[in-house]
């Protein structure tokens, strides 16, 4: 019932953020800062995140981050209720930096310590960008996760289902790494599919034929693998026209894919009202109006993409909620670099 401002730490994968999020009950949240470094130009040789290398310049720019956001928002840590710091899932040394870091502030300033599960963060999203009330379903589609989460609370989801083999994100970056495209994957996909012809290849929609809500995506990329080297046995090469039309089918299948198994999810949960998306292939804007197509009367929100995305304002705020509801944690807090929401 008083205005809240929190500090948010974020360094589970590969970008470095520190946030403030203030919320006066009655108001729209707001971001008063967001501060965010990312490391794609550190791991670009190597083909994916390298956690030694991640964990490095985590511990570098962590404190940056930190007095960046500050700053911005013209604050200092004794403006600041609570330190609400992401404490897994994630890459264990990333992780383990950002709670030592919160720990020290907190232990030198004695403000609150609040560690956040980094899903809950995006779950958490669509009530910081559009105060979405509860219940409602999100689809969390990333380069490190899938699922289908219902949220009903702060922190009460439950998992209706989600990838078992790789995320959607994986498999559009494995895609661009086949084919010769640039990283991130997904973006260089989604441009070459805009010239592409969905139905020139075949590919499979993986589970569809099995009841519920869990997704696959491994066998899409070894089915675009074998579409590939066909293609090179016989022509010697890819034409920019084959490029783009096994874009074009490979994306299509993930999008067949995801909406109908939003379908479902949708009518697991009569009672909801909103479905949003989050992660970084909820970018893709021929999946987005796919899941919006399924969404039907029931409201789609896709939060902007800076939010979508990793970011320690969506910390601070999956911290406000449960600091609001008398969430406290203490130096023993610790990092996990597995924690199912
Ligand atoms: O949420 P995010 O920034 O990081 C985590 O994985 O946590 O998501 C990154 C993933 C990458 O795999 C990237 O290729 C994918 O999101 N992505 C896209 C698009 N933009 C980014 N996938 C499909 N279409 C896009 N336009
Ligand atoms: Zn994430």
């Amino acid at each position: 019932t008083r205005v809240l401002t929190l500090l948010g730490i974020e360094s589970s994968c590969d970008d470095t953020g520190a946030a403030l999020v203030r919320h006066a009950p009655g108001a729209a949240p707001q971001i008063l800062a967001n501060c965010i470094a990312g490391q794609t130009e550190l791991h670009a040789a190597y083909g994916g995140v390298v956690p030694e290398i991640a964990a490095r310049a985590h511990a570098e720019k962590l404190d940056l981050m930190v007095e960046a956001a500050l700053a911005e928002a013209g604050l200092g840590l004794a403006d600041i209720d609570a330190i609400a710091v992401t404490a897994g899932p994630g890459l264990i040394g990333g992780v383990l930096s950002g709670v030592m870091l919160a720990k020290g502030l907190s232990l030198a300033s004695g403000v609150p310590l609040i560690g956040v599960n980094h899903l809950a963060g995006h779950a958490l999203t669509p009530r910081l960008t559009d105060q979405q009330a509860f219940p409602y379903l999100m689809l969390l589609v990333s380069g490190g996760h899938c699922q289908f989460l219902r949220v009903d609370g702060p922190d009460d989801f439950t998992r209706l289902g989600g990838t078992i083999d790789d995320a959607p994100g994986e498999a559009f970056d494995k895609t661009a790494k086949l084919l010769g495209l640039p990283q991130p994957g997904g973006p260089s996909v989604e441009r070459e599919a805009l010239a592409g012809d969905p139905a020139r290849f075949a590919f499979p929609r993986p589970l569809l034929d099995r009841a519920g809500c869990d997704l696959s995506f491994s066998g899409l990329k070894t089915a675009l693998m074998r579409a590939r080297d066909a293609l090179v046995a016989e022509q010697g090469g890819l034409t920019q026209q084959d490029r783009a039309d096994l874009c074009a089918g490979f994306q299509a299948a993930v999008a067949d894919v995801l909406a109908e198994k939003s379908r479902r999810a949708l009518a697991q949960c009569p009672d909801i009202t909103g479905f949003a998306v989050a992660g970084g292939v909820a970018a893709n804007k021929s999946l987005r109006a796919a899941l919006e197509r399924v969404a039907g009367q029931v409201p789609f929100l896709a939060p902007p993409l800076a939010l979508c995305t990793d970011n320690a304002a969506m910390i601070a705020w999956a911290g406000l909620e449960r600091f609001r509801d008398g969430h406290r944690d203490d130096m023993s807090l610790s990092a996990r670099p597995r924690w199912p929401l």
